[in-house]
């Protein structure tokens, strides 16, 4: 019998529907505007890019920017990407289980929420949606003496784990009356902020005379036209003010401010380590240290009996030329780490970030940008959906570097890229 002719490919035209039919998928047509963004946003990335076309320009920047050059904030990142990491295989990783402890808490891993500075400019539900965020996830959510939502809108959305974030103002009355109403409602501990004597020249705001609010000026009517779903928001929300000093006499934000003019007005530049003392008077629950830059003062926090430090520059805000906190890990946890819990804040984008972060040293990590770029794109999921990827990511990279527990990661997990 005549073998049969070999099949020609491409030849057999009636085989086309069939294996087109195999591969074609299209993706069900989603019709929740929300839903869809978030479905293309991969990561932390993706979602600031998309950021950056849903907001206004000078919104944009605001969030996103630096101080000066800018060479910090480029760094902060840098520094974890120039880590990589040395994997172990075939140590059965079935399971991966990301949870640890932080100021005695248990959490499902090792991540806080940083307090941000006017949160209602990215979504006019502001911090109230990232505080649930953050407690249906189980992770400290910290409140900025700068938010715009109150310290008592913010506790009645979120029974979790919530810090308050002081800056220590001039008036000295409105700090006290502040850390009481905190620790009236629930707060579990005080973040003070010392990296910020004066503000850093953030010079995208400069260049853009942008003010908080808004202002409303033909550059901003332009942007505003431009951005209209943000611009709609916006005009319908109540106005965004400093919700946490309404009626204490020091502006509460409605009116058009420059960030500087404000914080240095009402910011107390003098502040010294002696006002720890002042603050524990007030004050009887843990108090993190959040801007530690050194070593030398990382000692003298642990020797202050202060509970925690962040290794902060305030992502880059505030000295251009600060060092990168990833690169401090190491050297602060060698010198403090058996006396004082150390957060990294800084340059973490990933989950990657917040292993490499863990194994050098730090209890934990902190996000700021990363959840306010969520928050920008898609409200509260915008924000539930960076912290399912940051849990995403971490488990996985635990997994592929054969890690089962937090306790696995130790410097030795980590390389130089
Ligand atoms: C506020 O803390 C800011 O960095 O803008």
């Amino acid at each position: 019998m005549a073998a049969a002719a070999p099949e020609r490919p491409g030849r057999d035209r009636s085989r086309l529907p069939a294996s087109l039919q195999a591969v074609l998928r299209f993706r069900r047509l989603e019709l929740d505007p929300t839903t869809r963004r978030l479905a293309h946003a991969a990561s932390v990335a993706d979602l600031r890019l998309m950021a950056r076309r849903r907001l206004p320009r000078g919104v944009f920047d605001y969030i996103d920017g630096g101080a000066e050059d800018e060479r910090t904030l480029t760094d902060n990142e840098r520094a974890f990407a120039e880590l990589s990491f040395e994997p172990r295989v075939l140590n059965g990783v079935g399971t991966v289980d990301p949870s640890t402890t932080l100021l005695g808490r248990p959490l499902p891993m090792p991540l806080v929420l940083a307090p941000t500075g006017f949160t209602r400019i990215a979504d006019p539900e502001g911090e109230l949606a990232v505080a649930r965020a953050a407690a249906r996830a189980g992770l400290p959510y910290s409140l900025s003496t700068l938010g715009t939502r109150s310290i008592e809108e913010v506790a009645a959305v979120n029974r979790g784990a919530k810090w308050f974030q002081v800056y220590v103002w001039r008036d000295r009355g409105l700090v006290r009356e502040m850390v009481q109403r905190a620790a009236d409602v629930g707060y579990e501990a005080l973040v003070l902020t010392v990296d910020t004597a004066v503000l850093g020249r953030r010079e995208r705001d400069v260049r853009r005379g942008f003010t908080l609010p808004p202002k409303v000026g033909l550059g901003t009517l332009v942007d505003g036209a431009l951005h209209p779903s943000w611009t709609w928001r916006f005009v319908r929300s109540e106005p965004i003010r400093f919700a946490n000093v309404v009626g204490r006499g020091v502006g509460d934000g409605v009116d058009a401010v420059s960030l500087a003019d404000y914080t240095n007005r009402q910011f107390d530049p003098d502040l010294s380590w002696r006002d720890l003392d002042w603050l524990r008077t007030v004050w009887g629950g843990p108090i993190i240290l959040k801007g530690i830059q050194c070593v030398a003062d990382a000692r003298i926090a642990a020797d202050a009996g202060i509970e925690a430090i962040a290794l902060s520059n305030h992502g880059g805000r505030q000295l251009d030329g600060a060092p990168a906190p990833a690169r401090l890990i190491a050297p602060v946890v060698d010198a403090v780490g058996d006396r004082i819990e150390v957060i990294c804040d800084g340059g973490i984008r990933r989950g990657s970030d917040i292993v490499k972060a863990v194994a050098l040293g730090a209890r934990a990590a902190m996000i700021g940008r990363a959840y306010l770029y969520g928050l920008a794109v898609g409200g509260e999921r915008g924000v539930d959906h960076v912290l399912g990827m940051l849990d995403a990511d971490m488990r996985r990279t635990m997994a592929l570097i054969g890690a089962r527990r937090i306790s696995e990661l130790t410097p030795a997990v980590v390389g130089r890229a």
